[in-house]
């Protein structure tokens, strides 16, 4: 028989024979969940409010065994809840107190390209970087990761991670749960693999097609967590801060929850459902009811989505996430009002450009990364339609810099009503081209370069990203700024 074929086939096979029997996952449910705390922050002379950020190595104790070696932000894992409103400035200091360059990027924010935290604007060991503008874009659940060139996945999954809360004068308004760590409650999920001393595990899983994977999830760095619920409705704030799994999200006895928000903030209206799907790097705010004393568990349930390849990449494990423990008396005064935030609008038949965008084999369009490459440039204030297409058959998905986009077609459909908001991250499934509209406003630079690339964080380390600028008026496509382009 062929049972005995060596060489990477094999293993494949073998593989492939094992994925999905395995019961990972399972957990207790004995850790009250942590939450980030909100970051403190001060007023300075202009009245920018402003964040001291420290990154720093430490040890966390996950498991009964030994504590791990982790990275943090002002802490030992992951780093404080951001917030921050609509019009208000903002200033950083982020200092690296780590013995390696590393970087801060804002994930989702709309920001000068100097101040986007990616691979140019790295901070070496020991010095502070004091990035400052105005938030302006509608409230939405943002989050902040390291983005040093080759080494996102290592940077972040060491714990490097946090959440980034835009509010605004209509989300303040409403009659939403808003209160943080009450009813309103950032659930940051990551797996990760401990070896047999207790640390981290970063072998790469399947030949490295997808960076590493883990049997264990962490929700804000808890492993088994539960919840104690005191209000009727609670809204969650799911960030896939994975490096490559999948998720799809639903609770222990398929009851409905609404989606009131995505990647780019509050939807029209809320849709209701009883599974939601995220990629790596991918947001969705959801806000579930409750009844007096009951105990409901949220799961990520096997999908067959990505077929064969979904099964290798994860779709296909059962994993527990959160036990939520209702309280006897439930306080009742929050709601989920009939009308939100705003569907997108671009006018896709105005757009001045379509590109495409090809995603496979380490590279985009056939070319891998290059700190020293404008892919090109994109005239501000305009619309471009681009084609989005998942080449060889993995989990990939797409993110852009600097703008919150809307997606037109999703393998030449409507797309799902998940993905009918406003969007910084789409899964890019085998056989599903997507279409998305852009628009690029406000800010402009012909030498520094946004990102877009697959946020799965090892093919995005490996390549599979590109660079592009936004042109004023007139403006040409620049160079890279030498001291910037160091890798
Ligand atoms: Cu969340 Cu370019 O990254
Ligand atoms: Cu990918």
């Amino acid at each position: 028989s062929g049972a005995l074929v060596l060489g990477s086939t094999g293993a494949f096979a073998l593989h492939l024979a094992t994925a999905g029997l395995d019961t990972v996952g399972e957990v207790d449910f004995d850790r009250p969940l942590a939450l980030p705390p909100l970051a403190p922050s001060t007023e300075d002379p202009s009245s920018a409010k402003v964040f001291h950020l420290e990154i720093q190595s430490g040890q966390m104790q996950f498991t009964d065994g030994g504590p791990t070696d982790t990275w943090g932000v002002n802490g030992a894992f992951l780093g404080p809840t951001l917030r921050a409103k609509r019009g208000q400035e903002i200033a950083f200091a982020v200092r690296n107190g780590l013995d390696e360059a590393t970087s801060l990027h804002w994930h989702g924010m709309h920001l000068p390209a100097v101040m986007d935290g990616g691979p140019h604007q790295e901070v070496r060991p020991g010095e502070t970087w004091t990035p400052q503008w105005t938030v302006d874009q509608p409230a939405a659940t943002l989050w902040y990761h390291p983005h040093p060139h080759g080494r996102t996945a290592a940077h972040l999954l060491r714990g490097l991670a946090g959440m980034f809360i835009v509010d605004d004068d209509g989300s303040e308004a409403l009659r939403l749960p808003q209160t943080y760590g009450v009813d309103d409650v950032p659930m940051i999920v990551q797996d990760r693999k401990f070896d047999g001393d207790d640390q981290f595990d970063d072998a790469a899983t399947l030949f490295g097609a997808l960076g590493v994977t883990g049997d264990r999830l962490l929700v804000n760095g808890t492993v088994g967590p539960y919840f104690d619920v005191t209000t009727r409705l609670v809204r969650l704030r799911l960030l896939n801060a994975s490096g490559a799994r999948m998720y799809h999200f639903g609770f222990s006895d398929d009851r409905t929850f609404s989606l009131i928000a995505t990647d780019g903030g509050l939807l029209p209206e809320a849709w209701e459902t009883d599974r939601i799907q995220l990629s790596p790097g991918e947001r969705a705010e959801i806000v579930v009811a409750f009844e007096p004393g009951e105990t409901v568990d949220l799961r990520s349930y096997p999908t067959d989505i990505g077929g064969v390849m979904g099964r290798l990449d994860g779709f296909a494990d059962r994993l527990d996430v959160c036990r939520f423990r209702a309280g006897e008396a439930l306080a009742d005064d929050t709601e989920i009002p009939a009308v939100m935030g705003t569907a997108p609008d671009i006018d896709a038949g105005a757009a001045a450009v379509e590109r495409s965008f090809t995603l496979g084999g380490d590279a985009v369009n056939g070319e891998a990364m290059s700190m020293e490459r404008i892919d090109f440039g994109v005239r501000v204030d305009t619309v471009e339609v681009w084609g989005v297409v998942n080449d060889n058959g993995f989990l990939h998905n797409f993110h852009v810099h600097d703008v919150q986009f809307q997606v037109l077609e999703v393998a030449g459909e409507e797309p799902p009503p998940h993905l009918r908001g406003w969007k910084d991250t789409v899964p890019l499934l085998p056989g599903e081209p997507n279409r998305l509209a852009l628009r690029f406003t406000g800010y402009t630079d012909p030498n520094m370069p946004y990102m877009f690339h697959c946020h799965v964080l090892q093919h995005e380390d490996d390549g599979m990203m590109g660079q592009f600028v936004v042109l004023g008026e007139g403006e040409e496509i620049g160079t890279v700024a030498a001291a910037s382009a160091h890798d």
